[in-house]
């Protein structure tokens, strides 16, 4: 039973290229503080006592992987391997996961790619997830939203009320979330993230508030201001 302590398993989607990010090595495997990045993401989850296990999900292509099976005395397994968009790599590492995870067993979903999530967040999202039937970490938008055209002219002020930003961890069920972008795939609907998938299956999944520093990296500036975060954001 997922209300049990030290029973929930984390899917790390960590198959992709980063287009955005260039370079040859994946952002996932840079330094950050020294170690490759994916360290500092998979040791914040497996941080918190909730956790029972990691399932990392890794590209056919994968040259980099550090090779750990073991973080804070949780196993880090990785024999799922990842797909052409973020959501074919959750799933294979939904279905990889030990059968000891029931469909109705809450799991996580965390991109490799945001080292600096918080504890306290993490902590959050578990609890106000399991309340809820399934949650995941969110910011509301604080900057005025605009609607550009083809030059980046500003073309109108769109309403921020009721706008977030999605991050991960998203915390759901495994058998409906498995179903939601089993269902996506089916339909030919890239989703981005598990909430999406969710959402077309007719959930409202719960936004969590969190810190906006849990920042995904994306561009090289991004991996500068998570050597800044990494330390503070405990
Ligand atoms: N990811 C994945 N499988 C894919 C695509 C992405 O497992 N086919 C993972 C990435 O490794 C990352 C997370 O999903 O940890 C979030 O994706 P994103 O930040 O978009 O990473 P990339 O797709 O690698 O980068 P880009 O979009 O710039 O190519
Ligand atoms: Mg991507």
């Amino acid at each position: 039973m997922a209300t049990e302590a030290n029973t929930l398993w984390c899917v790390v989607p960590a198959a992709g290229r980063g287009g955005r990010f260039g370079g040859e090595v994946p952002k996932q495997y840079l330094p950050l503080a020294g170690r490759p990045l994916i360290l500092h993401t998979l040791e914040r989850i497996a941080a918190h006592p909730r956790i029972a296990g990691l399932m990392v999900v890794l590209s056919a292509q994968d040259h980099w992987w550090p090779g750990v099976a073991e973080i804070n005395g949780k196993p880090v397994s990785h024999t799922a391997i990842g797909g052409g968009e973020r959501a074919d790599s959750v799933l294979t590492g939904l279905r990889a996961l030990p059968d000891s995870v029931a469909d109705a067993d809450f799991v996580l979903v965390h991109d490799a790619a945001r080292p600096c999530l918080r504890y306290e967040d993490l902590g959050r999202l578990i609890v106000e997830g399991a309340g809820s039937g399934g949650a995941l970490l969110a910011t509301p938008l604080r900057d005025t939203l605009k609607r550009a055209d083809g030059a980046n002219r500003s073309i109108e002020t769109e309403a921020r009320e009721a706008r977030w930003r999605a991050l991960t961890p998203q915390m759901f069920r495994r058998g409906e979330l498995t179903l939601a972008l089993e269902r996506a795939r089916t339909d030919g609907v890239v989703v981005t993230d598990e909430a999406m998938a969710m959402e077309l299956s007719g959930v409202r999944p719960l936004l969590v508030e969190g810190a906006e520093d849990n920042i995904k990296i994306t561009t090289p500036a991004d991996l500068k201001l998570a050597e800044f975060l990494l330390e503070r954001t405990l």
